[in-house]
């Protein structure tokens, strides 16, 4: 059963994002102190978004498996560590949107951030992804049966996310941004939760449940292998399916590895101020 069912939210009135003013804040420090084998996926590419294109070229995963160090993944894998340090070094840190210094942003802004972007990129595509897995089922699914498990899983994937989108806008966000206030101004409103730990966890177990229906449908479809008789749908079907999954990879590590780790760690510094979350 998805987790989203047992936290059911409808899937309705979503509130308009709020947009602050984005401060102008100095470039991450480059991977400085330690290994780089000893570091989290999460951690280096957190430090420089640019790293990711080489986590996801070798499949490893950054974002829900973010937590592991390059040198256990590695090892997982069947990977040389040296090979990928070395890689990792070299990368082309040509200027595009993932150079963003998200790691520098304030807890807020980078929650709507994600909202206006990824959010509203899910909002947009996945709809229309929903329709073209049945349409390409229906059309190709007697000599592609493999074509019906993708559909239910792109069915799951929708029910999930969009549930998942809406706790996050109408709950977890907005008491990121009470945090953000509260360490800023020592002062909140009625806290939502005793602690922020648990609704982040039940976050980063849903970004898990989608992250492995995506894995399976890679596997399903063989890579998104495009048969010989695969028509315009069936190739619009698997280059946007390839987007949708480079585009979660970057929200849910946005999330895991950057948004939640500083929430927690405001939670603490509100904590230690008062002793208890101010009312
Ligand atoms: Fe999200
Ligand atoms: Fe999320």
């Amino acid at each position: 059963m998805p987790v989203s069912d047992q936290f059911k939210i409808p899937v309705t009135n979503l509130p308009e994002p709020q947009q602050e003013n984005p401060v102008i804040f100095e470039k991450s420090d480059e991977l400085s102190s330690g290994s780089t084998a000893d570091q989290t996926l999460g951690q280096i590419v957190a430090k420089d978004a640019g790293k990711a294109e080489i986590f996801n070229r070798y499949g490893l995963d950054f974002c829900c498996g973010g937590k592991k160090t390059l040198k256990e993944a590695c090892i997982e894998k069947g990977l040389d560590t040296a090979k990928i340090e070395q890689e990792l070094q070299q990368v082309n840190r040509s200027f595009f949107i993932h150079d963003l210094p998200y790691n520098d942003w304030k807890p807020g802004f980078l929650a709507d951030f994600i909202v206006n972007t990824h959010h509203s990129y899910v909002k947009r595509t996945l709809p229309e992804i929903k329709n073209l897995a049945l349409k390409v089922m229906t059309a190709h699914g007697k000599s592609h049966p493999e074509l019906l498990m993708i559909m239910q899983l792109v069915e799951d994937i929708y029910t999930e996310m969009f549930s998942h989108m809406i706790k996050e806008e109408e709950i977890l966000f907005p008491f990121i941004k009470q945090l953000d206030a509260a360490v800023e101004f020592q002062s909140m409103k009625s806290p939502l939760f005793d602690t922020i730990q648990s609704p982040i966890s039940m976050m980063e177990a849903e970004h898990e449940y989608v992250g492995k229906s995506l894995e399976e449908i890679r596997k399903l479809s063989n890579n998104y292998y495009l048969p010989g008789d695969a028509c315009a749908s069936y190739s619009l079907l698997y280059q946007m399916l390839t987007e949708f999954e480079s585009d979660l990879h970057t929200h849910i590590h946005l999330e895991n590895n950057i948004l939640f780790p500083k929430a927690l760690q405001m939670e603490k510094t509100v904590m230690d101020n008062t002793g208890s979350l101010p009312v």
